[in-house]
C-alpha cells in the first residue's frame, strides 16, 4: 500500500493524543499528507458501537461480547477510513488499535486464540508498520485521568478507565508482552518524561523506523 500505518498504544494517561498531533505536526511540516484517527471510532458505524462500549451498555454481554464489538467496529473502521487513506497515501496515525483488544479483553480472560480470529478477521490483513507503545507505571496515568477528568462535562472515567489499580498494572505488563514478542514493530517510549523528550524519542523512532521516506528530515 502507498501510505504508512502507525500505531499509538498503552494505558490510561499515556498521553497518546498529546504526542500523536505532535508527530502529526512534524511529518505534515515535511509535506506529507496525515490522517488522524482512533478507536474504538473512527468511522461514522464504529463511532456508534464506540458509544455503546465506553458507556458501559455492553457490559451484560461479557468481555467476549464486548471483544466481538470492538472487532465490528475495527472492521468498519478499517474498510471506511484507514483503508482508503493508505491507498491514497496518507500517513495513518491511530490511536489504539488491535493491541488494546490482545491486551484489555485478554486481561479480561478472554481466550487469546478466540481474540485472534476476531482480529485477523476485523484487520483484514491491514497491520500497523509500526506499533509507539507509551510505556507508564498505572500509578501515573490513572493520576494523570483523574486531574483530566475533574472539568470533564460526562463526570467521572468511562467503562474501562475506571478499574482498580492492580488491573491497569496488569495490562501495562501485557503491552511490554507484546512489545517483546513482536519487537519487530514495536517501540516503546517511556512515557512519564516530559513531553518534549517523549516527542523526541517518538520521533526518533519514526524516522528510523522509516528511514527511506524520512532519511534527510528527522535530525532536527
Ligand atoms: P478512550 O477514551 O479512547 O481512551 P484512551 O484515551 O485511553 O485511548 O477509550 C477507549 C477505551 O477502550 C480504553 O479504556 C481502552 C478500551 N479499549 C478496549 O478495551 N479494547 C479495544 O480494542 C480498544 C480499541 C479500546
Amino acid at each position: 500500500m502507498p501510505g504508512h500505518f502507525i500505531t499509538f498504544e498503552g494505558g490510561e494517561g499515556a498521553g497518546k493524543s498529546t504526542q500523536i498531533a505532535r508527530l502529526r505536526a512534524f511529518l505534515e511540516s515535511l509535506g506529507k499528507s496525515v490522517l488522524v484517527t482512533r478507536e474504538p471510532g473512527g468511522s461514522p458505524g464504529a463511532e456508534k458501537i464506540r458509544a455503546v462500549l465506553l458507556s458501559g451498555q455492553a457490559k451484560d454481554l461479557g468481555p467476549r461480547g464486548e471483544a466481538m464489538l470492538f472487532a465490528a467496529a475495527r472492521a468498519d473502521h478499517v474498510d471506511a477510513t484507514i483503508k482508503p487513506a493508505l491507498d491514497r497515501g496518507d500517513w495513518v496515525l491511530c490511536d489504539r488499535y488491535a493491541d488494546s483488544t490482545r491486551v484489555y479483553q485478554g486481561e479480561a480472560g478472554v481466550d487469546p486464540a478466540y481474540l485472534k480470529l476476531l482480529e485477523t478477521a476485523a484487520v483484514a490483513g491491514v497491520r500497523p508498520e509500526l506499533t509507539i507503545l507509551i510505556d507508564i507505571p498505572a500509578e501515573t496515568g490513572l493520576r494523570r485521568v483523574a486531574t483530566r477528568s475533574q472539568g470533564d462535562e460526562s463526570g467521572g472515567p468511562d467503562r474501562f478507565e475506571g478499574e482498580e489499580l492492580d488491573v491497569h498494572e496488569r495490562r501495562r505488563q501485557l503491552f511490554l508482552d507484546l512489545a517483546r514478542e513482536e519487537a519487530y514493530r514495536f517501540s516503546v517510549i517511556d512515557g512519564s518524561q516530559d513531553p518534549d523528550a517523549v516527542e523526541a524519542a517518538i520521533r526518533k523512532a519514526v524516522t528510523e523506523s522509516f528511514a527511506d521516506e524520512l532519511q534527510h528530515e528527522g535530525a532536527a
